[in-house]
């Protein structure tokens, strides 16, 4: 405990190179290439309070993507750490197997009341590939028990993100997520990137959102709606690179998808909580009611491992009315329903509502106008976003928008550059995420795009001087 403490203090080198020296002998990072894997360190981070973290030599830093687009209300809230002592004291663990606790019992109905449409029952997991894992696995239940063996194909899309067990990790198409790994092909049909930056030249914007619709239509009539069991997509592609489709778009899938009697799961592990303003986006800015809604990250803050699904009760009838009263829906985790998470989650909701979500929808406008003006910049051929989630996306040339002329490091070149100057950053091959908490102020959203503007001009300056680059 005293070593964890010393490792706060600035330039404490020995504790520093002792940390790193443990993590390079021991340590597996998550997403580890073959090269280094097992013997790699990463930036260290001491301690964090409100949008801020501090790096292990005592560089305090903005957090950029707030942790994992998670830590909504920020870090060091004391009254969140307050109830997770509490509840630890109270009750601690109880298993979900034949026991209930009281908060999971009271998250469940209050997530309930902001849940679009019917939705009205919440399944918990430990996270958001759970919850993904957990609706489909659903799916399948409820299409065997109704005696539809055949209905379990499930769509998704290029540019997606659902998460890193087998299943939800199959229905991922972000470039080089799935190069050197296995999937459940057979049971996925990808869709083309709903990426309006990207579409094909020459095609409005109106027309690519035909397009996106009518190869939906095309691919449920040539596999046929009764081998298609559910859509997964996030309203807005997150770590595709804060994709965010055509207008009416998610509406007319959400109404392709009823008329087939195919689920429509909206993925707002990333969306809800805050990120885009709302407790769930998918109504409240998109205008659709989906049958399941997998949730987590913001859920808690970050500061528990919670995730969920909440689901429609039409479906919960469905079962309750079939003719298998016996069928058991095989699937719970150790730590479903986890008192000490949901007890967070509550403190967490109490906080969103109680002055942090006016607050993230009056400063979203500031937000999103200030980083827009990262568009002057040459290497920078669009900035988009919604809510407090933003991509500065960077190009060899705007004619082309051509990222892969462009040296790829580019956006960890920014990142490297911005956390000399106070700011981490997510990079994501070209692109630059920005999502902080949503108790950001308009002073410390221009403190982030100042160091962003640097940061890009300052790599501007090194792909200029190694030829990479001549914008
Ligand atoms: C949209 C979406 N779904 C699912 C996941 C997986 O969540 P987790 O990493 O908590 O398992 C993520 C993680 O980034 C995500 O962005």
């Amino acid at each position: 405990m005293a070593a964890m403490r010393r490792l706060n203090l600035p330039g404490d080198a020995a504790s520093r190179e002792d940390v790193t020296a443990k993590a390079e002998r021991h340590l597996i990072q998550p997403w580890p290439l073959a090269g280094s894997i097992g013997a790699e360190a990463r930036t260290l981070i001491g301690e964090a309070d409100g949008i801020y973290i501090t790096d292990g030599s005592g560089m305090r830093l903005i957090d950029g993507p707030a942790g994992m687009w998670c830590t909504n209300v920020g870090h060091r809230n004391k009254a969140i750490a307050e109830v997770m002592h509490d509840q630890a004291l109270q009750l601690s663990y109880n298993t979900p197997w034949y026991t209930m606790n009281e908060p999971s019992a009271v998250l469940a109905e209050r997530i309930a009341a902001h849940a679009p449409g019917d939705l009205d029952h919440v399944f918990f997991t430990t996270g958001g590939s759970s919850a993904v894992e957990s609706a489909l696995r659903f799916m399948q239940f409820y299409n065997n028990v109704r005696g539809r063996k055949d209905k379990k194909l499930i769509l998704s899309r290029g540019g997606a993100y659902h998460g890193s067990t087998y299943l939800s990790a199959s229905l991922n198409g972000r470039p080089r997520d799935l190069d050197w790994m296995d999937g459940a092909d057979a049971l996925v049909v990808k869709l083309s990137t709903p990426d309006p930056f990207r579409r094909p030249a020459g095609m409005s914007i109106e027309a690519f959102e035909d397009f996106l619709l009518a190869e939906f239509d095309e691919t449920v009539a040539r596999i046929g709606a009764d081998r298609i069991g559910a859509f997964v997509g996030e309203p807005v592609q997150a770590s595709g690179g804060v994709i965010i489709p055509p207008k009416s778009y998610l509406r007319r899938v959400r109404e392709i998808c009823r008329q087939n009697d195919i689920l429509y799961v909206s993925d707002e592990v990333v969306t809800a909580f805050g990120r885009l303003g709302h407790i769930f986006a998918s109504q409240d800015e998109f205008g659709i009611d989906p049958d399941i809604i997998t949730f987590a990250k913001g859920v808690t803050s970050g500061y528990f491992p919670l995730g969920g699904m909440v689901v429609s009760a039409r479906l919960m009838e469905d079962l309750r009315r079939s003719n298998h009263p016996e069928a058991m829906f095989g699937h719970g985790l150790t730590y479903s329903s986890h008192p000490i998470g949901c007890a967070v989650a509550l403190k967490n909701l109490d906080l969103l509502e109680g002055g942090i979500l006016d607050h993230a929808r009056k400063i979203v406008p500031y937000f999103q106008a200030q980083l827009k003006t990262l568009e002057d910049l040459p290497l920078v051929g669009e900035v988009r976003g919604v809510g407090l989630m933003a991509c500065v996306e960077c190009v060899a040339d705007r004619e082309s928008r051509n990222a892969l002329q462009l040296d790829k490091a580019v956006g960890a070149r920014i990142d490297a550059h911005c956390h000399e100057l106070g700011l981490l950053v997510r990079p994501l091959i070209n692109m630059c995420v920005m999502s902080p908490p949503l108790i950001i102020t308009r002073e410390q959203i221009d403190d982030m795009v100042a160091i962003l503007r640097e940061g890009i001009s300052r790599t501007m300056d090194d792909l200029r001087k190694e030829g990479v680059w001549q914008g």
